[in-house]
């Protein structure tokens, strides 16, 4: 009976790919049988409430018919011109003597933008750049930063959870500190620009969905004054040899001590206007020496070792340069706000 459905729906499989007219239609009909929700799919699920004996034989039968229409899809697409492997799909061409794309080029967004040139700078510094995940576990997120599941500090950060999981939307690239330190040990210098998540009730200067770029620094004898030099150096390339740091006091539970950045305001050059508020500085990072606790948790010895750490709000470098007023923006996809920059 399985047998024969399957041989069917083979059947019926191959003829329909052999009549799909191009790339779109294959798409569909890969969906269609073997897709999560697919026809294919549907059937290999039954496979496991046979009796033993059959189950063998009958997972058999439908894991070949599955390989051969998915190496059926595969070639026929490629004959449609879609990319193999790092290869060419055998109909692909570029037309050299077309002048203009349809649609025009596209370009980066100013939150990239500022990324880009975070990154060169601190390259030149001798930081690595790093990657983390976005979806993270609580501990990376929270517990290794020193903020235990009954601290106060979560209410300042909520995020989406994954039911039952115990992972979640990162809240901060500051989940990266104890990875790397894991991977890396000490010394290290690296920094982390990434797409952070909160559960916030969204207006102007709030979004769910916004990027930070982390950095720290762990070495022998690393003190406060090797913070204040890097982050000055940092503001300087940023906005003009000018430009100073101010550093003020702050609670961070994964540094001691901690401080929010602020430097001279760009716009008006400390005089004070809109975009600073009139206090001439701006607000665009907080800082601090990593906590013991932090580096322990990294399995670094504290007693050897020491290091700062920073995070720059990203999104917000990107809304004070381009003097952009609504953080909502960014998640809009609205051509015609990217398409100023
Ligand atoms: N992760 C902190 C935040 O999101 C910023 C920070 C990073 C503070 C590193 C200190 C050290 O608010």
């Amino acid at each position: 009976m399985l047998q024969e459905n399957l041989q069917q729906l083979k059947n019926r499989a191959l003829d329909e790919i052999k009549k799909a007219g191009d790339l779109n239609q294959l798409r569909d009909l890969e969906i269609r049988y073997l897709g999560r929700k697919g026809e294919l799919t549907k059937i290999l699920r039954t496979v496991g409430e046979l009796p033993a004996k059959e189950r063998g034989r009958a997972g058999d039968l439908a894991n070949q018919v599955k390989q051969a229409l998915a190496s059926e899809i595969g070639r026929v697409k490629k004959s449609f011109g879609e990319k193999g492997e790092g290869g060419v799909g055998e109909k692909e061409w570029i037309d050299v003597t077309a002048s203009k794309m349809k649609d025009g080029f596209g370009h980066l967004n100013p939150v990239s933008t500022v990324q880009y040139e975070l990154e060169d700078v601190f390259s030149s510094m001798g930081f690595m750049v790093l990657d983390g995940p976005e979806l993270e576990s609580d501990y990376y997120n929270f517990e290794a930063l020193n903020i235990p599941s009954w601290h106060p500090a979560r209410d300042m950060q909520d995020t989406f959870y994954v039911e039952g999981e115990n992972l979640l939307m990162r809240t901060q690239t500051s989940a990266m500190q104890v990875r790397a330190m894991e991977k890396y040990g000490a010394p290290l210098r690296a920094i982390v620009p990434g797409r952070c998540f909160r559960n916030e009730a969204t207006d102007a200067r709030h979004e769910h969905t916004f990027y930070q770029l982390e950095g720290f620094m762990i070495d022998k004898n690393i003190s406060f004054a090797n913070l204040k030099a890097v982050l000055e150096v940092t503001a300087q390339k940023l906005y003009g040899k000018d430009t100073r740091v101010r550093l003020r006091p702050k609670y961070f539970p994964f540094v001691e001590p901690g401080v929010n950045g602020e430097v001279t305001c760009f716009l008006c050059k400390g005089k004070g206007c809109r975009l600073c508020k009139n206090t001439g500085w701006l607000e665009i990072f907080g800082a601090g020496m990593i906590h013991p606790n932090v580096l322990r948790a990294g399995g670094i010895n504290p007693e050897k070792w020491s290091g700062f750490a920073f995070g720059f709000g990203l999104t917000r470098l990107a809304m004070l340069k381009y003097g952009i007023d609504d953080v909502r923006l960014f998640c809009g996809g609205d051509i015609r706000f990217l398409g100023q920059f």
